[in-house]
């Protein structure tokens, strides 16, 4: 309950009580006068009046106080331009990759927090197809080994010859080397048919993973922290098979994964900037 009603309540409690006990022998003195033999009655009839003049006046001092301090804050507040917040944003941000971040760690609850916004993307039959695997920096290896082992598995179907497995394999080890400077990584995944009665083509259901993904990059952004999506190019044959889709649990043979966004913290966001190319040669006003 307010404080305010709870000391309002006790103010006309006390004050009630203190009329009652001095203020009311001299009301009786001036009705006695009046009317001599009747005491009792008087006594309720002068209980009740200083009860109604109590709660009268202590009501209308409340809803004084209340309606004076409500008045000059709504006209202090000063309008939020929303449109120019989101802007900022948006120009703010950017990929940043982890030679850029800095030993932090994010806490585990920003990470939910953005996730919680990415949930709030548009999605055709709100469907909602988009699904993330978080790794935390002391998990990473996890997944790495994961990735490293299908390659040792898979390595025949896979690579040409010698040369070329040595080499995919080394630039795998040097993405991951690089990616453990990451505080979390996020798998981006798509669960294809999430609704089964309510089947969109695939293109919409990948357009809203990747309108989630701009939420993710949005909330980063606007956190201060560096981010990216890495579409895992260098291990896109563990990326795009049954065993990554079975260990990431995905059910479905049309389930996909889109890589990751890695994450971490950078020292100052604004020093990364791009410019885009000029909006209105990508425009038609008809
Ligand atoms: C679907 C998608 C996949 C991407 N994959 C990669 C990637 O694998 N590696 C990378 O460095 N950047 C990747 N990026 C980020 C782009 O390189 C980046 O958006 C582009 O350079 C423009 O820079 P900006 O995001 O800072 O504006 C990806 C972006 C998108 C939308």
């Amino acid at each position: 309950m307010n404080n305010q009603i709870v000391y309002l309540a006790g103010g006309i409690l006390l004050l009630n009580g203190l009329l009652q006990k001095y203020a009311k022998d001299y009301i009786k003195q001036f009705f006695r006068s009046r009317a001599e033999d009747q005491d009792q009655q008087m006594d309720i009839v002068i209980d009740l009046l200083i009860t109604c003049f109590v709660t009268i006046l202590s009501c209308s001092y409340y809803i004084l106080t209340q309606s004076n301090k409500d008045a000059p804050q709504q006209q202090q507040q000063p309008k939020i331009d929303e449109s120019k917040i989101l802007e900022s944003i948006m120009k703010k941000r950017r990929s940043i990759t982890p030679k850029d971040y800095n030993d932090q760690l994010i806490d585990d609850q920003d990470i939910q927090h953005i996730l919680e916004c990415a949930n709030t993307a548009p999605t055709h039959g709100k469907n909602e197809p988009w699904r993330f695997i978080v790794y935390k920096r002391e998990n990473l290896n996890q997944f790495f080994t994961f990735v490293k082992d299908w390659y040792k598995q898979n390595s025949q179907e896979v690579f040409n010859n010698e040369e070329d497995r040595e080499k995919a394999m080394k630039q795998i080890d040097n993405k991951f080397s690089e990616i453990q400077k990451a505080s979390h990584i996020i798998l981006l995944c798509m669960k294809r048919y999430a609704n089964e009665n309510n089947i969109m083509p695939e293109w919409e259901e990948i357009s809203a993973v990747a309108m989630s993904v701009q939420n993710i990059y949005l909330q980063t952004a606007a956190k201060g922290f560096g981010g990216y999506w890495s579409s895992m190019t260098f291990a896109k044959d563990a990326r795009d098979s049954k065993e990554m889709r079975q260990f990431l649990n995905l059910d479905n043979d049309e389930d996909r994964v889109f890589g990751s966004f890695v994450i971490g913290k950078v020292d100052d966001l604004s020093k990364f900037t791009r410019i885009p190319g000029e909006y209105k040669k990508k425009v038609e006003f008809r």
